[in-house]
């Protein structure tokens, strides 16, 4: 999978990114990721890429061309089927909450290229012209895009097949089927006169599994009851957790 990341700021989404999991799976080229700085795109002599926002107020806003000039290069790089347009993600406060399903669906593109806004946000015409997918990753305002951007590349890029040694821990973390991880052990066996869970050392895989299955209910009732909606759980394990809480 193909991430371009237009930017004012290219060296702090590649030093972000260039490091651990998403360094090494660029490594290996499962993923590429480049930062396009938009200010190479400027069409003044001072490389200025912001101006005044008609109508008077506060702050700068970024200028419609360097944008649009640094998407078209961008364009006529990338391998897609003729006619077809790639999915251009604006990172904003006021775009769609960015969750785990919406990097799923992500994952599935060849190409992504992702805006990071600044200064106090874009041209308004521009947006119109490239954006297809307006993304906040949460109800708090950062100074720019740059953050969120990386976020939402290392969250679809561990879903691309290879890029986490185990394929099979993408699938079972976190928000799989709605529940949230069980709790987890490793060596010694005894810490601060704390034990592991006996069952976890009993060879017996499928009261493991078990187990494992409980918890994570019982966890995302007391941590995240909204998402206990969406998860699918039996008759059974309903009662077992009305039991649970009322002790
Ligand atoms: N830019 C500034 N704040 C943001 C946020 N919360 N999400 C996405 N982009 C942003």
């Amino acid at each position: 999978m193909n991430f371009h990341i237009l930017t004012l700021f290219p060296e702090m989404v590649m030093n972000g990114l260039g490091t651990s999991i998403t360094g090494r799976a660029m490594e290996k080229e499962l993923l590429s990721i480049e930062a396009i700085n938009i200010r190479d795109y400027a069409f003044n002599k001072h490389h200025s890429v912001d101006d005044y926002p008609y109508g008077g107020g506060a702050g700068m806003l970024m200028q419609a061309e360097p944008i649009y000039q640094a998407y078209k290069s961008l364009c006529t790089k990338m391998k897609l089927p003729e006619g077809k347009r790639p999915r251009v993600v604006y990172l904003s406060p006021q775009g769609d909450t960015f969750t785990q399903t919406m990097a799923e669906d992500f994952a599935k593109e060849e190409e992504l290229v992702l805006l990071c806004g600044h200064y106090e946000g874009v041209d308004e015409r521009v947006l119109e012209e490239i954006v297809t997918d307006y993304v906040s990753i949460g109800d708090y305002v950062l100074t720019g895009g740059e953050l969120p951007a990386m976020v939402m590349v290392d969250a679809i890029s561990r879903l691309v097949p290879g890029v986490l040694h185990n394929d099979v821990s993408a699938e079972f973390e976190s928000f799989q089927d709605h529940l949230l991880e069980y709790p987890q052990y490793s060596r010694p066996e005894e810490w601060h006169e704390k034990k592991v869970p006996p069952i976890l050392l009993s060879g017996h895989h499928a009261n493991v599994e078990k187990w494992r299955r409980e918890q994570s209910i019982i966890r995302t009732a007391l941590r995240r009851p909204d998402l206990l909606e969406k998860a699918e759980l039996t008759e059974e394990e309903w009662e077992n957790l009305k039991k649970t809480l009322s002790e």
